[in-house]
Protein backbone atom coordinates (compact mmCIF):
# COMPACT_ATOMS: atom_id res chain seq x y z
CA UNK A 1 0.00 0.00 0.00
CA UNK A 2 2.94 2.35 0.89
CA UNK A 3 4.93 1.90 -2.03
CA UNK A 4 1.83 2.39 -4.18
CA UNK A 5 1.00 5.50 -2.71
CA UNK A 6 5.02 6.42 -2.99
CA UNK A 7 4.76 5.75 -6.80
CA UNK A 8 1.45 7.95 -7.42
CA UNK A 9 3.63 10.71 -5.61
CA UNK A 10 6.57 10.64 -7.54
CA UNK A 11 4.29 10.27 -10.32
CA UNK A 12 2.48 13.23 -9.85
CA UNK A 13 5.14 15.29 -8.85
CA UNK A 14 7.19 14.54 -12.00
CA UNK A 15 4.52 14.79 -13.96
CA UNK A 16 3.73 18.64 -12.45
CA UNK A 17 7.72 19.35 -12.84
CA UNK A 18 7.74 18.06 -16.32
CA UNK A 19 4.41 19.82 -17.30
CA UNK A 20 5.91 23.04 -16.13
CA UNK A 21 9.00 22.89 -17.73
CA UNK A 22 7.31 21.96 -21.03
CA UNK A 23 5.36 25.18 -20.15
CA UNK A 24 7.79 27.17 -19.60
CA UNK A 25 9.90 26.39 -22.61
CA UNK A 26 6.41 27.24 -24.54
CA UNK A 27 7.43 31.07 -24.04
CA UNK A 28 11.01 30.77 -25.70
CA UNK A 29 10.47 28.11 -28.64
CA UNK A 30 11.22 30.83 -31.78
CA UNK A 31 14.84 30.57 -31.02
CA UNK A 32 17.82 30.25 -33.02
CA UNK A 33 18.90 26.57 -33.34
CA UNK A 34 15.26 25.27 -33.57
CA UNK A 35 14.40 23.14 -36.35
CA UNK A 36 12.24 23.79 -38.86
CA UNK A 37 10.99 19.40 -40.29
CA UNK A 38 12.85 16.99 -37.84
CA UNK A 39 11.19 16.03 -34.16
CA UNK A 40 13.09 18.18 -31.57
CA UNK A 41 12.41 17.48 -27.75
CA UNK A 42 10.01 20.24 -26.15
CA UNK A 43 12.53 20.83 -23.74
CA UNK A 44 15.68 19.59 -22.10
CA UNK A 45 17.29 16.36 -23.35
CA UNK A 46 16.13 13.45 -26.32
CA UNK A 47 18.11 10.61 -27.08
CA UNK A 48 16.92 7.09 -28.60
CA UNK A 49 14.02 6.79 -30.51
CA UNK A 50 11.59 3.93 -28.87
CA UNK A 51 8.24 2.40 -29.61
CA UNK A 52 8.04 3.34 -33.05
CA UNK A 53 5.08 1.55 -34.96
CA UNK A 54 1.99 2.24 -36.99
CA UNK A 55 -1.11 1.50 -34.66
CA UNK A 56 -4.46 1.51 -36.94
CA UNK A 57 -3.50 4.79 -38.92
CA UNK A 58 -1.19 6.35 -36.65
CA UNK A 59 2.46 6.37 -36.32
CA UNK A 60 3.87 6.38 -32.82
CA UNK A 61 7.52 7.89 -32.41
CA UNK A 62 8.39 7.62 -28.65
CA UNK A 63 11.69 9.13 -27.34
CA UNK A 64 13.98 8.83 -24.50
CA UNK A 65 12.87 12.04 -23.02
CA UNK A 66 14.96 14.06 -19.95
CA UNK A 67 12.78 17.09 -20.03
CA UNK A 68 14.46 18.49 -16.70
CA UNK A 69 17.79 18.14 -17.65
CA UNK A 70 19.31 19.62 -20.66
CA UNK A 71 22.70 17.25 -20.25
CA UNK A 72 20.33 14.19 -20.01
CA UNK A 73 19.75 12.72 -16.44
CA UNK A 74 16.65 11.02 -15.14
CA UNK A 75 15.11 8.98 -18.57
CA UNK A 76 11.40 8.93 -19.51
CA UNK A 77 10.14 8.40 -22.42
CA UNK A 78 8.19 11.67 -24.65
CA UNK A 79 5.79 10.63 -27.14
CA UNK A 80 4.59 12.06 -30.73
CA UNK A 81 1.88 10.71 -33.11
CA UNK A 82 1.34 11.45 -36.53
CA UNK A 83 -0.30 9.79 -39.45
CA UNK A 84 1.66 11.60 -42.33
CA UNK A 85 5.07 12.84 -41.12
CA UNK A 86 3.88 16.48 -41.75
CA UNK A 87 1.30 17.32 -38.84
CA UNK A 88 2.40 15.70 -35.17
CA UNK A 89 0.55 15.70 -31.71
CA UNK A 90 2.69 15.79 -28.84
CA UNK A 91 1.27 13.55 -26.28
CA UNK A 92 3.23 14.11 -23.23
CA UNK A 93 5.72 11.77 -21.27
CA UNK A 94 3.72 8.83 -20.55
CA UNK A 95 6.50 6.59 -19.02
CA UNK A 96 8.25 8.19 -15.87
CA UNK A 97 10.21 6.52 -13.75
CA UNK A 98 8.34 5.72 -10.81
CA UNK A 99 8.35 2.37 -9.88
CA UNK A 100 11.18 0.63 -7.92
CA UNK A 101 11.99 -1.24 -10.95
CA UNK A 102 12.68 1.68 -12.92
CA UNK A 103 13.50 4.61 -10.70
CA UNK A 104 16.80 5.46 -12.55
CA UNK A 105 15.49 5.45 -15.76
CA UNK A 106 12.34 4.13 -17.77
CA UNK A 107 15.44 2.96 -20.79
CA UNK A 108 14.78 2.08 -24.67
CA UNK A 109 12.49 0.05 -25.72
CA UNK A 110 10.13 -1.44 -28.84
CA UNK A 111 6.28 -1.62 -29.65
CA UNK A 112 4.80 -4.67 -31.05
CA UNK A 113 1.36 -3.78 -32.44
CA UNK A 114 -1.29 -6.96 -33.07
CA UNK A 115 -5.30 -7.21 -32.85
CA UNK A 116 -5.31 -6.26 -29.17
CA UNK A 117 -2.80 -3.75 -29.17
CA UNK A 118 0.26 -1.71 -28.50
CA UNK A 119 2.67 -3.97 -26.50
CA UNK A 120 5.55 -1.86 -25.21
CA UNK A 121 8.84 -3.24 -23.71
CA UNK A 122 11.57 -1.44 -22.11
CA UNK A 123 14.26 -1.90 -19.77
CA UNK A 124 14.24 -0.42 -16.12
CA UNK A 125 17.41 1.02 -14.75
CA UNK A 126 17.68 0.81 -11.26
CA UNK A 127 21.38 1.99 -9.95
CA UNK A 128 21.55 0.83 -6.28
CA UNK A 129 23.02 2.91 -3.54
CA UNK A 130 26.65 1.89 -2.44
CA UNK A 131 30.25 1.64 -3.80
CA UNK A 132 29.72 0.01 -7.03
CA UNK A 133 30.92 -0.08 -10.28
CA UNK A 134 27.43 -0.27 -11.93
CA UNK A 135 29.42 -2.71 -14.96
CA UNK A 136 29.73 -5.64 -12.76
CA UNK A 137 27.82 -4.88 -10.11
CA UNK A 138 24.95 -2.59 -8.55
CA UNK A 139 22.57 -2.29 -11.75
CA UNK A 140 19.48 -3.72 -12.54
CA UNK A 141 17.91 -4.09 -15.60
CA UNK A 142 14.53 -5.49 -15.63
CA UNK A 143 12.83 -6.09 -19.19
CA UNK A 144 9.33 -4.41 -18.54
CA UNK A 145 5.73 -4.88 -20.54
CA UNK A 146 3.08 -2.17 -20.78
CA UNK A 147 0.03 -2.13 -22.68
CA UNK A 148 -2.51 0.01 -24.17
CA UNK A 149 -5.72 -0.94 -26.78
CA UNK A 150 -5.83 2.57 -27.93
CA UNK A 151 -1.97 4.22 -27.75
CA UNK A 152 -2.44 6.62 -25.74
CA UNK A 153 -3.74 4.93 -22.22
CA UNK A 154 -1.67 2.71 -20.77
CA UNK A 155 -1.64 0.01 -18.33
CA UNK A 156 0.20 -0.74 -15.21
CA UNK A 157 3.73 -1.56 -15.61
CA UNK A 158 4.87 -5.63 -15.45
CA UNK A 159 8.05 -6.73 -15.40
CA UNK A 160 8.33 -9.56 -17.46
CA UNK A 161 12.50 -10.62 -17.29
CA UNK A 162 13.75 -9.53 -14.32
CA UNK A 163 17.47 -8.97 -13.96
CA UNK A 164 17.92 -12.15 -11.47
CA UNK A 165 17.22 -14.19 -14.19
CA UNK A 166 19.56 -13.16 -16.91
CA UNK A 167 22.33 -15.61 -17.96
CA UNK A 168 25.27 -15.10 -15.52
CA UNK A 169 28.08 -14.79 -18.28
CA UNK A 170 26.97 -11.22 -18.60
CA UNK A 171 27.31 -7.92 -16.37
CA UNK A 172 24.91 -5.77 -15.79
CA UNK A 173 24.86 -3.61 -18.77
CA UNK A 174 21.42 -5.62 -20.91
CA UNK A 175 18.82 -3.64 -22.30
CA UNK A 176 16.76 -2.38 -25.05
CA UNK A 177 14.45 -5.00 -25.90
CA UNK A 178 13.36 -5.41 -29.44
CA UNK A 179 10.16 -7.28 -30.14
CA UNK A 180 9.09 -8.89 -33.02
CA UNK A 181 6.10 -12.45 -34.29
CA UNK A 182 7.90 -14.67 -36.29
CA UNK A 183 5.85 -17.60 -37.16
CA UNK A 184 4.42 -18.77 -33.91
CA UNK A 185 6.43 -17.27 -31.51
CA UNK A 186 7.41 -13.95 -30.51
CA UNK A 187 11.24 -12.89 -30.23
CA UNK A 188 12.90 -10.68 -28.28
CA UNK A 189 16.63 -9.10 -28.47
CA UNK A 190 18.59 -7.67 -26.00
CA UNK A 191 21.87 -5.97 -26.55
CA UNK A 192 24.42 -6.87 -23.69
CA UNK A 193 28.30 -6.64 -22.72
CA UNK A 194 29.60 -10.41 -21.12
CA UNK A 195 31.42 -10.59 -17.77
CA UNK A 196 34.37 -10.52 -20.55
CA UNK A 197 33.56 -7.58 -22.07
CA UNK A 198 32.35 -8.71 -25.23
CA UNK A 199 29.17 -6.72 -26.98
CA UNK A 200 26.68 -9.46 -27.96
CA UNK A 201 22.89 -9.97 -28.23
CA UNK A 202 20.74 -12.07 -26.08
CA UNK A 203 17.50 -13.86 -28.16
CA UNK A 204 14.70 -14.64 -26.11
CA UNK A 205 11.35 -16.67 -27.51
CA UNK A 206 7.67 -16.46 -26.09
CA UNK A 207 4.66 -17.68 -26.29
CA UNK A 208 2.52 -15.30 -25.05
CA UNK A 209 4.43 -12.06 -24.42
CA UNK A 210 4.65 -12.40 -20.55
CA UNK A 211 7.11 -15.54 -20.10
CA UNK A 212 10.10 -15.26 -21.83
CA UNK A 213 12.64 -18.49 -22.24
CA UNK A 214 16.62 -17.49 -23.54
CA UNK A 215 16.68 -19.26 -26.96
CA UNK A 216 19.91 -18.31 -28.52
CA UNK A 217 23.13 -15.45 -27.98
CA UNK A 218 24.52 -13.90 -31.45
CA UNK A 219 27.87 -12.89 -31.83
CA UNK A 220 30.84 -12.24 -33.59
CA UNK A 221 33.68 -14.92 -34.62
CA UNK A 222 36.43 -12.66 -33.28
CA UNK A 223 36.03 -10.28 -30.54
CA UNK A 224 33.77 -7.03 -31.32
CA UNK A 225 32.99 -3.73 -29.20
CA UNK A 226 32.38 -4.60 -25.09
CA UNK A 227 29.12 -3.66 -25.30
CA UNK A 228 25.94 -3.83 -28.09
CA UNK A 229 23.27 -1.38 -27.43
CA UNK A 230 19.64 -0.92 -29.42
CA UNK A 231 19.47 -4.20 -31.25
CA UNK A 232 17.12 -4.50 -34.09
CA UNK A 233 16.32 -7.48 -36.07
CA UNK A 234 14.84 -7.58 -39.25
CA UNK A 235 13.93 -9.73 -42.39
CA UNK A 236 14.17 -7.03 -45.53
CA UNK A 237 13.66 -7.93 -48.85
CA UNK A 238 15.27 -11.63 -48.70
CA UNK A 239 17.96 -10.67 -46.07
CA UNK A 240 18.65 -10.48 -42.40
CA UNK A 241 19.51 -7.17 -40.98
CA UNK A 242 20.80 -7.39 -37.35
CA UNK A 243 21.35 -3.92 -36.30
CA UNK A 244 22.66 -2.73 -33.32
CA UNK A 245 25.00 0.49 -31.80
CA UNK A 246 28.36 -0.96 -30.53
CA UNK A 247 30.75 0.79 -27.79
CA UNK A 248 34.80 -0.38 -27.57
CA UNK A 249 35.74 0.02 -31.54
CA UNK A 250 39.09 1.60 -32.12
CA UNK A 251 38.98 4.67 -34.25
CA UNK A 252 40.11 4.47 -38.18
CA UNK A 253 40.82 6.44 -41.29
CA UNK A 254 37.78 5.85 -42.98
CA UNK A 255 35.70 4.20 -40.27
CA UNK A 256 34.58 4.12 -36.84
CA UNK A 257 35.29 7.96 -36.22
CA UNK A 258 33.11 8.89 -33.88
CA UNK A 259 33.56 7.94 -30.47
CA UNK A 260 30.39 4.98 -30.81
CA UNK A 261 28.52 3.61 -33.48
CA UNK A 262 25.65 2.23 -35.06
CA UNK A 263 25.59 -0.13 -38.21
CA UNK A 264 24.83 -3.71 -38.83
CA UNK A 265 25.32 -6.87 -40.71
CA UNK A 266 23.35 -8.44 -43.56
CA UNK A 267 22.83 -11.89 -44.54
CA UNK A 268 20.74 -14.16 -46.46
CA UNK A 269 20.30 -16.95 -43.70
CA UNK A 270 17.93 -16.19 -40.64
CA UNK A 271 20.09 -15.86 -37.59
CA UNK A 272 17.31 -17.06 -35.51
CA UNK A 273 16.73 -20.55 -37.03
CA UNK A 274 20.52 -21.03 -38.44
CA UNK A 275 23.71 -20.87 -36.14
CA UNK A 276 26.42 -19.30 -37.33
CA UNK A 277 28.84 -16.23 -35.63
CA UNK A 278 29.20 -12.96 -37.66
CA UNK A 279 32.40 -12.15 -38.80
CA UNK A 280 33.35 -8.30 -37.40
CA UNK A 281 35.00 -7.18 -40.77
CA UNK A 282 31.29 -7.10 -42.74
CA UNK A 283 29.92 -4.67 -40.11
CA UNK A 284 29.30 -1.69 -41.73
CA UNK A 285 28.13 1.54 -40.05
CA UNK A 286 24.64 3.64 -40.92
CA UNK A 287 26.12 6.69 -40.95
CA UNK A 288 29.33 8.24 -41.62
CA UNK A 289 28.37 12.15 -40.17
CA UNK A 290 29.42 13.22 -36.83
CA UNK A 291 25.56 13.06 -34.93
CA UNK A 292 24.24 9.16 -35.88
CA UNK A 293 23.40 6.33 -32.65
CA UNK A 294 20.63 3.85 -31.77
CA UNK A 295 18.65 3.92 -34.24
CA UNK A 296 15.42 1.75 -34.31
CA UNK A 297 12.99 0.49 -37.36
CA UNK A 298 9.34 -0.83 -37.85
CA UNK A 299 7.30 -1.74 -40.53
CA UNK A 300 4.09 -0.09 -41.41
CA UNK A 301 0.94 -0.85 -42.79
CA UNK A 302 2.13 -0.39 -46.62
CA UNK A 303 4.98 -3.24 -46.04
CA UNK A 304 7.86 -0.02 -45.45
CA UNK A 305 10.95 -0.62 -43.83
CA UNK A 306 11.41 2.46 -41.54
CA UNK A 307 13.98 3.63 -39.67
CA UNK A 308 15.04 6.63 -37.38
CA UNK A 309 18.41 7.23 -35.37
CA UNK A 310 19.11 9.96 -32.67
CA UNK A 311 20.95 12.73 -33.70
CA UNK A 312 23.71 12.72 -31.32
CA UNK A 313 26.25 10.13 -29.87
CA UNK A 314 26.82 9.44 -26.23
CA UNK A 315 29.82 11.07 -24.69
CA UNK A 316 30.83 13.27 -27.78
CA UNK A 317 33.61 15.08 -27.51
CA UNK A 318 31.86 18.05 -29.54
CA UNK A 319 29.37 20.24 -28.69
CA UNK A 320 25.53 21.29 -29.28
CA UNK A 321 24.96 24.91 -29.11
CA UNK A 322 21.36 24.32 -28.39
CA UNK A 323 21.99 23.97 -25.05
CA UNK A 324 21.74 27.81 -24.54
CA UNK A 325 18.29 27.11 -26.22
CA UNK A 326 17.26 24.66 -22.86
CA UNK A 327 16.77 21.72 -25.39
CA UNK A 328 19.48 19.05 -27.02
CA UNK A 329 19.27 16.97 -29.83
CA UNK A 330 16.65 15.48 -32.43
CA UNK A 331 15.41 12.96 -34.64
CA UNK A 332 16.37 11.56 -38.28
CA UNK A 333 14.07 12.17 -40.21
CA UNK A 334 12.31 8.89 -40.93
CA UNK A 335 14.22 6.91 -43.69
CA UNK A 336 12.99 3.65 -45.84
CA UNK A 337 15.21 1.02 -46.04
CA UNK A 338 16.02 -1.26 -49.37
CA UNK A 339 18.73 -3.69 -50.04
CA UNK A 340 21.11 -3.32 -52.43
CA UNK A 341 24.61 -3.65 -53.69
CA UNK A 342 27.49 -1.18 -53.03
CA UNK A 343 28.17 0.96 -55.94
CA UNK A 344 30.74 -1.26 -58.22
CA UNK A 345 31.10 -4.22 -55.40
CA UNK A 346 29.15 -7.08 -55.10
CA UNK A 347 28.28 -6.27 -52.05
CA UNK A 348 24.66 -6.19 -50.58
CA UNK A 349 23.85 -3.13 -48.54
CA UNK A 350 20.83 -1.59 -46.82
CA UNK A 351 20.16 1.82 -48.58
CA UNK A 352 18.87 4.63 -46.73
CA UNK A 353 16.58 7.18 -48.61
CA UNK A 354 13.97 9.94 -46.56
CA UNK A 355 10.24 8.87 -46.49
CA UNK A 356 8.10 9.92 -49.54
CA UNK A 357 6.05 12.17 -46.93
CA UNK A 358 8.82 14.33 -46.79
CA UNK A 359 7.96 15.41 -50.14
CA UNK A 360 4.94 17.03 -49.09
CA UNK A 361 7.28 19.62 -46.89
CA UNK A 362 8.51 21.19 -50.45
CA UNK A 363 6.90 24.30 -51.06
CA UNK A 364 8.66 27.06 -53.80
CA UNK A 365 11.79 25.57 -55.93
CA UNK A 366 14.34 28.09 -56.28
CA UNK A 367 16.36 28.83 -59.58
CA UNK A 368 19.54 27.90 -59.09
CA UNK A 369 21.68 30.17 -60.89
CA UNK A 370 25.37 29.89 -61.79
CA UNK A 371 25.86 27.56 -59.69
CA UNK A 372 24.63 28.69 -56.14
CA UNK A 373 21.85 29.34 -53.70
CA UNK A 374 21.69 32.51 -51.67
CA UNK A 375 18.22 33.23 -50.31
CA UNK A 376 17.16 33.89 -46.66
CA UNK A 377 15.29 30.87 -45.63
CA UNK A 378 17.11 27.95 -43.56
CA UNK A 379 15.10 24.44 -44.36
CA UNK A 380 15.95 22.94 -47.87
CA UNK A 381 15.76 19.68 -49.50
CA UNK A 382 18.37 20.00 -52.63
CA UNK A 383 18.53 17.34 -55.39
CA UNK A 384 22.26 17.39 -57.15
CA UNK A 385 21.93 14.83 -60.22
CA UNK A 386 24.73 13.67 -63.05
CA UNK A 387 27.49 14.19 -60.82
CA UNK A 388 30.54 13.17 -63.03
CA UNK A 389 34.31 12.94 -60.81
CA UNK A 390 35.17 15.52 -58.54
CA UNK A 391 33.58 17.85 -56.72
CA UNK A 392 32.93 20.40 -54.00
CA UNK A 393 30.46 21.76 -52.49
CA UNK A 394 30.67 24.94 -49.86
CA UNK A 395 27.84 25.80 -47.63
CA UNK A 396 27.84 29.22 -46.03
CA UNK A 397 31.88 29.48 -46.58
CA UNK A 398 32.12 27.06 -43.52
CA UNK A 399 31.08 23.41 -44.20
CA UNK A 400 32.79 21.45 -47.11
CA UNK A 401 31.20 18.54 -49.06
CA UNK A 402 33.74 17.06 -51.61
CA UNK A 403 34.57 14.21 -53.44
CA UNK A 404 38.04 13.40 -54.83
CA UNK A 405 40.72 10.45 -55.22
CA UNK A 406 37.88 7.83 -54.08
CA UNK A 407 37.40 9.74 -50.61
CA UNK A 408 34.14 11.75 -49.89
CA UNK A 409 34.45 14.40 -47.20
CA UNK A 410 32.45 16.19 -44.87
CA UNK A 411 34.99 18.74 -43.36
CA UNK A 412 33.36 21.69 -40.83
CA UNK A 413 35.11 24.77 -40.01
CA UNK A 414 36.24 25.85 -36.65
CA UNK A 415 33.46 28.88 -36.33
CA UNK A 416 30.83 26.11 -36.98
CA UNK A 417 31.52 22.75 -35.86
CA UNK A 418 31.89 23.50 -32.75
CA UNK A 419 34.69 20.51 -32.35
CA UNK A 420 33.45 19.12 -35.00
CA UNK A 421 36.61 18.69 -38.28
CA UNK A 422 36.10 16.06 -40.73
CA UNK A 423 34.47 12.67 -41.45
CA UNK A 424 35.01 11.01 -44.75
CA UNK A 425 34.41 7.69 -46.44
CA UNK A 426 36.08 5.73 -49.40
CA UNK A 427 33.63 5.33 -52.47
CA UNK A 428 34.31 4.40 -55.89
CA UNK A 429 31.45 6.75 -57.61
CA UNK A 430 29.25 9.03 -56.44
CA UNK A 431 26.70 9.69 -58.85
CA UNK A 432 23.53 11.87 -56.80
CA UNK A 433 23.22 13.83 -53.36
CA UNK A 434 20.17 14.94 -51.91
CA UNK A 435 20.53 17.32 -48.91
CA UNK A 436 18.05 17.70 -46.29
CA UNK A 437 18.98 20.89 -44.49
CA UNK A 438 17.54 22.43 -41.36
CA UNK A 439 18.79 25.23 -39.56
CA UNK A 440 21.04 23.90 -38.02
CA UNK A 441 21.22 20.03 -38.83
CA UNK A 442 22.34 18.43 -42.31
CA UNK A 443 21.53 15.09 -43.65
CA UNK A 444 23.56 14.13 -46.59
CA UNK A 445 21.80 11.19 -48.60
CA UNK A 446 25.07 9.84 -51.09
CA UNK A 447 23.58 7.31 -54.10
CA UNK A 448 20.23 7.62 -53.40
CA UNK A 449 21.05 6.33 -49.86
CA UNK A 450 24.39 4.09 -49.90
CA UNK A 451 25.86 6.31 -47.61
CA UNK A 452 24.07 9.07 -45.22
CA UNK A 453 26.30 11.84 -43.67
CA UNK A 454 24.08 12.77 -40.38
CA UNK A 455 25.51 16.24 -38.55
CA UNK A 456 24.71 19.33 -36.95
CA UNK A 457 26.33 22.59 -37.04
CA UNK A 458 25.58 26.26 -35.83
CA UNK A 459 25.78 28.98 -38.13
CA UNK A 460 25.66 32.18 -36.29
CA UNK A 461 23.04 34.67 -38.91
CA UNK A 462 19.70 32.89 -40.60
CA UNK A 463 19.71 32.12 -44.77
CA UNK A 464 21.45 29.44 -47.02
CA UNK A 465 24.12 29.81 -49.09
CA UNK A 466 25.71 27.25 -51.03
CA UNK A 467 28.47 27.21 -53.76
CA UNK A 468 28.28 23.97 -56.00
CA UNK A 469 31.63 23.49 -57.93
CA UNK A 470 30.22 20.51 -59.85
CA UNK A 471 30.74 20.98 -63.90
CA UNK A 472 27.64 19.77 -65.23
CA UNK A 473 25.17 18.54 -62.37
CA UNK A 474 21.98 19.58 -62.30
CA UNK A 475 20.57 21.24 -59.30
CA UNK A 476 17.11 21.33 -58.14
CA UNK A 477 16.43 23.06 -54.36
CA UNK A 478 12.91 23.87 -52.43
CA UNK A 479 12.36 25.48 -49.83
CA UNK A 480 11.16 23.26 -46.93
CA UNK A 481 8.18 24.75 -44.64
CA UNK A 482 7.89 23.49 -40.99
CA UNK A 483 6.28 20.31 -39.89
CA UNK A 484 3.48 21.18 -37.28
CA UNK A 485 3.15 20.43 -33.69
CA UNK A 486 0.67 21.14 -31.98
C1 LIG B 1 21.60 4.36 -26.09
C2 LIG B 1 21.25 4.12 -24.63
C3 LIG B 1 20.46 2.83 -24.44
C4 LIG B 1 19.72 3.09 -23.17
C5 LIG B 1 19.37 4.55 -23.32
C6 LIG B 1 19.29 5.32 -22.04
O1 LIG B 1 21.80 5.70 -26.38
O2 LIG B 1 22.40 4.11 -23.83
O3 LIG B 1 21.27 1.67 -24.40
O4 LIG B 1 18.59 2.29 -23.03
O5 LIG B 1 20.37 5.12 -24.14
O6 LIG B 1 18.85 6.62 -22.29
Amino acid sequence: MNEKNDKNDKNKNLCRLIIEAENAQKKNMDTFYRLQFHLMPPVGWMNDPNGLCQFDDEYHIFFQYSPLHVHGGMKAWGHYVTKDFVTYNYCGAPFLPDESFDTDGVFSGSAYVDKNGMHIFYTGNVELPGDYDYTTAGRLADTVLIESKDGYNFSEKEVVIPTSSYPETYSCHIRDPKVWKENAYYYMVLGGRTREDQGRILVYRSDDLRYWSLLKELKTRTPFAYMWECPDLYKLESHYVLSFSPQGIDREEYRYQNIYHAGYFVTDTNPITNDFSYESDSFREWDMGFDFYAPQSFLDNQGRRIMIGWVGVPYAQYQYAEVAENWQHCLTIPRCLRIGKAQGEERTIVYQYPIEEVNQLRTNQLKVENYRIDCDDDGMDILVEELEGPFSITLFDEISFSYENDTLMLSLSDEIGYGRDCRKCKIKHVKNLRILLDVSLLEIFVNDGEYVFTSRFYKKEHGTHIQFDCKDAKIYAYIMKRIEIS
